[in-house]
């Protein structure tokens, strides 16, 4: 990487939006098999959709595309929403379909018009945010009164296995910054911020949402007994 390159990935305050790191997380998602993601993570988007059945649901954050498939079934109408470009692009690759959307945008301002979904949901997202009342806000905004949500992040509890992933970082406050292990290869950026669980709810209640369920889940070998994801999950008033 020249050093023009690097100065440009350090200001970056999503990684994700820098192509290579971009397609490192390709890289990992698409050949994670068998793992956290198809045990855990899959089989509970699906659950909560087939509970809910909802007409138009927002996928904030949605990465390379790959939970569409797992909330989207019949009629439904999908939305994914993803800074990245190159995400964005690897979306429209693998997973276009009817009644589908993959568009580059941001949790901060979604380019989505208010109260037009019934559903919203957002996976290992929340914890790469600084500020979690705009997105907590801009959730709120799109929902629908009644609407329901569900966001999947880590579980505070289990923080410092994830900052255990972490290496050649710089940590400051709850921010931590730097090379990451993902389950297939390193990221040579990732960041990561600790907010308390009381932070994550008192943003999502202080702007209209209510939090009706939250569930530790999703375990990582030899760590059986500390879930490292926490979902909650809840509707608009
Ligand atoms: C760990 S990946 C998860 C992707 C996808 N949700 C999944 O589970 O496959 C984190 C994603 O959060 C996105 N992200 C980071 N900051 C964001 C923001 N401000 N608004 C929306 N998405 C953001 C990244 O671009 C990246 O795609």
């Amino acid at each position: 990487m020249n050093e023009q390159t690097k100065d440009d990935l350090e200001k970056l305050e999503n990684p994700f939006e820098d192509e290579e790191i971009a397609r490192q997380w390709i890289n990992s998602v698409e050949n994670e098999k068998g793992m956290i993601r198809d045990n855990d993570i899959y089989p509970k988007l699906e659950n909560w959709t087939k509970t809910f059945k909802p007409k138009v649901i927002l996928d904030i954050g949605s990465g390379q595309g790959i939970c569409a498939d797992h909330v989207q079934s019949g009629e439904v109408r999908y939305l994914g929403v993803e800074p990245s470009p190159v995400l964005v692009e690897r979306a429209k690759e693998l997973y276009t379909k009817e009644n589908r959307d993959f568009m580059v945008g941001n949790a901060y301002a979604l380019p989505i018009a208010a109260g037009s979904v019934d559903m919203a949901f957002s996976v290992n997202v929340w914890f790469h945010l600084d500020d979690l009342d705009t997105p907590s806000k801009e959730l709120s905004r799109v929902l629908e009164r009644g609407g329901k949500f569900l966001i999947i992040t880590a579980n505070p509890k289990t923080y410092d296995l994830w900052r255990s992933m972490y290496f050649d970082a710089t940590e400051d406050k709850k921010k931590i910054d730097g090379k990451v292990n993902v389950p297939i290869n390193p990221m040579s950026r990732n960041i990561f911020y600790k907010h308390t669980l009381e932070e994550i709810e008192a943003q999502l209640t202080g702007n209209g949402l209510v939090i009706s369920g939250e569930e530790e889940f999703g375990s990582v070998f030899p760590f059986r007994d500390r879930p490292v994801f926490i979902c909650i999950t809840g509707h608009k008033k």
